[in-house]
C-alpha cells in the first residue's frame, strides 16, 4: 500500500526540547490512532508514539499554530488546548460527537465529525479548497469543512437532508431574525391541522406549518421548518408526545447551539468556509469536470437502511409523495430480487461521476461497509475497490472501522482512500 504524501508545512525550531502532543481521552479505536498518526505525518511532523499510546513526542517546532488550528484527535499541543478541543466543548447533548449544530435532527447513519476533520488533514485539504460530498445526508462533511475554512458542496436526493444540512450550516446568518420571531411562532401556531401519519387517531397539531411557510428570510424559515420536522418525528414515533412542547424545546435547543456556533467562531476567529448544499443526484452531478479538490462521503448503506422509510414522516410533512421520491434513492429502488443489482449499478454511476469531477492527483475518501441481507453478507467493499480501481481511482489506504452496537445492520466499515491517477 502506498503512503499518502508527507506535507512540508512546518519548520523545526532550533530548541532541543521535544514537544508533546496528547490525544483526546475518547480516542479508543485503532483506526482513530492510525488517523491521528496520518494527520501528523501529512502535516510534516516527525514524531514517535510513547508507550502509553496517548502521548506523541516530536522535535520542537518553530510555530505550532497550524497544528493547534487543524488537528482532530489531539487535545493538547505542548500543553496548549487545540481549537478542536475548544469547539467540542460547545455541546448541548450528552454525546461527545454532537457538538454545535451536529445534533440537529435524529438522522440515522451519520458519520463521526472528528473522523471527517482528521480525514481533511490526511488528504491535505487547505483553507479555500473545495470538498464534495455527493451523499451529504445530515451535513457532517459540510459543517466540518466550514469550521476549517474549507469550501464544500453537498448533494442529496432527499429534501429532508438538504434542509437539515442547510440549517446546520446557515442558521448563523439568520440569528437575529430567528430570535425575533420565536415567541410569536410558539404562541400563535396552535390552530388545528391534520397529519396523515396519525391515520388511526387523527390529531390536531396547529397551523404552525402555514406560519412558517410565510417567513420571508429563507434561512430563518428553514430553521423553524426543521424544528417542526423534529417535532413531527418525535410525535410519529411516540404518539403521546406533545407536539408543541417538542417544537418549543427544539427551537430553544437549536437556538442555543446556533448561539454557541457564533461564540466559537468569535472566540477562535474562525474563517468559515462557504457551504453550498443542493438537491441532486449523485449519479448525475451538475458540476464541471475536474472541479473539486477532494471528496469525502459515505454512500447509502446498500439496502440495509431505507432512507425513505426512516424519514417518511418528515418527507410527508414537507409535502412529498413517498412513492415518487423512492425511485431516485439508491439502495431503496427495485423489488427484493433486483434491489442489490440496481444498487451496484447506481453506485458505479456515482463513482464515475466522482472520478469525473475530481481534480487529477486528488483524493476521494469513501466510508462504506458490507451489508448483510437474509444472513448473507454482500461484498460491497471489495466490489467498490475493484470498480474504483478500474476507472482510475487508485486505492492508497484501506482502514477497518469496527462499529459497536446491538442494532447496527453493519458491524464493520472501511475507510477507503483513493487517489485519482494523473
Ligand atoms: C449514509 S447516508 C450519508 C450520511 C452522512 N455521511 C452523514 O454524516 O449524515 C447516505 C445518503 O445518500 C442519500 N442518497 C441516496 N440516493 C442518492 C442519490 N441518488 N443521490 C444523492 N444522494 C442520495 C440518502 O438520502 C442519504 O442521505
Amino acid at each position: 500500500m502506498h503512503k499518502i504524501n508527507s506535507g512540508t508545512h512546518i519548520k523545526s525550531s532550533p530548541s532541543s526540547n521535544p514537544m508533546q502532543l496528547s490525544l483526546f481521552d475518547n480516542v479508543q479505536f485503532i483506526y482513530e490512532l492510525a488517523l491521528a498518526k496520518y494527520e501528523l505525518q501529512v502535516l510534516g511532523v516527525d514524531f514517535s508514539v510513547a508507550d502509553n499510546l496517548r502521548t506523541f513526542e516530536c522535535k520542537a517546532l518553530e510555530d505550532t499554530s497550524y497544528l493547534k488550528n487543524r488537528l482532530a484527535y489531539f487535545q493538547k499541543v505542548n500543553g496548549e488546548t487545540t481549537d478542536y478541543a475548544k469547539i467540542v466543548g460547545y455541546n448541548r447533548t450528552r454525546s461527545p460527537n454532537q457538538y454545535l449544530t451536529h445534533w440537529i435532527y435524529p438522522y440515522k447513519g451519520k458519520y463521526h465529525p472528528q473522523m471527517i476533520r482528521a480525514l481533511l488533514n490526511v488528504i491535505d485539504i487547505k483553507k479555500g479548497d473545495v470538498i464534495l460530498d455527493p451523499f451529504i445526508g445530515s451535513g457532517t462533511t459540510a459543517l466540518e469543512c466550514q469550521l476549517l475554512g474549507i469550501n464544500s458542496i453537498g448533494i442529496d436526493v432527499s429534501q429532508v437532508c438538504v434542509l437539515i444540512s442547510k440549517v446546520k450550516t446557515e442558521s448563523l446568518d439568520a440569528l437575529s431574525n430567528i430570535e425575533e420571531m420565536k415567541d410569536t411562532l410558539i404562541e400563535e401556531g396552535k390552530e388545528p391541522t391534520l397529519y396523515s401519519y396519525d391515520k388511526d387517531a387523527p390529531s390536531k397539531i396547529g397551523n404552525l406549518g402555514e406560519m412558517i411557510n410565510k417567513i420571508k428570510d429563507k434561512k430563518a424559515r428553514n430553521f423553524y421548518k426543521v424544528a417542526e420536522l423534529i417535532a413531527h418525528s418525535d410525535r410519529s414515533r411516540r404518539r403521546k408526545k406533545d407536539f408543541f412542547g417538542s417544537f418549543k424545546n427544539n427551537v430553544e435547543k437549536m437556538l442555543s447551539s446556533t448561539l454557541d456556533f457564533k461564540k466559537v467562531v468569535e472566540e477562535l476567529k474562525l474563517p468559515l468556509g462557504n457551504v453550498d448544499i443542493n438537491f441532486g443526484d449523485a449519479r448525475n452531478l451538475k458540476l464541471k469536470d475536474e472541479s473539486v479538490d477532494g471528496i469525502i462521503t459515505s454512500p447509502p448503506y446498500s439496502i440495509a437502511l431505507d432512507y425513505v422509510k426512516n424519514d417518511a414522516h418528515a418527507l410527508e410533512a414537507l409535502g412529498y409523495d413517498l412513492k415518487k421520491v423512492k425511485d431516485d434513492f439508491i439502495g431503496v429502488r427495485g423489488t427484493a430480487k433486483t434491489k442489490v443489482e440496481l444498487y451496484e449499478k447506481d453506485m458505479e454511476k456515482s463513482y464515475d461521476e466522482m472520478y469525473r469531477v475530481l481534480k487529477n492527483g486528488k483524493y476521494c475518501v469513501i466510508v462504506i461497509g458490507n451489508a448483510t441481507i437474509s444472513g448473507q453478507e454482500l461484498r460491497t467493499v471489495d466490489k467498490t475497490i475493484k470498480y474504483c480501481e478500474k476507472i482510475g481511482l487508485k486505492l492508497e489506504k484501506n482502514m477497518d472501522k469496527i462499529i459497536f452496537g446491538l442494532y447496527n445492520v453493519i458491524q464493520k466499515e472501511n475507510i477507503l482512500i483513493f487517489r485519482k491517477q494523473v
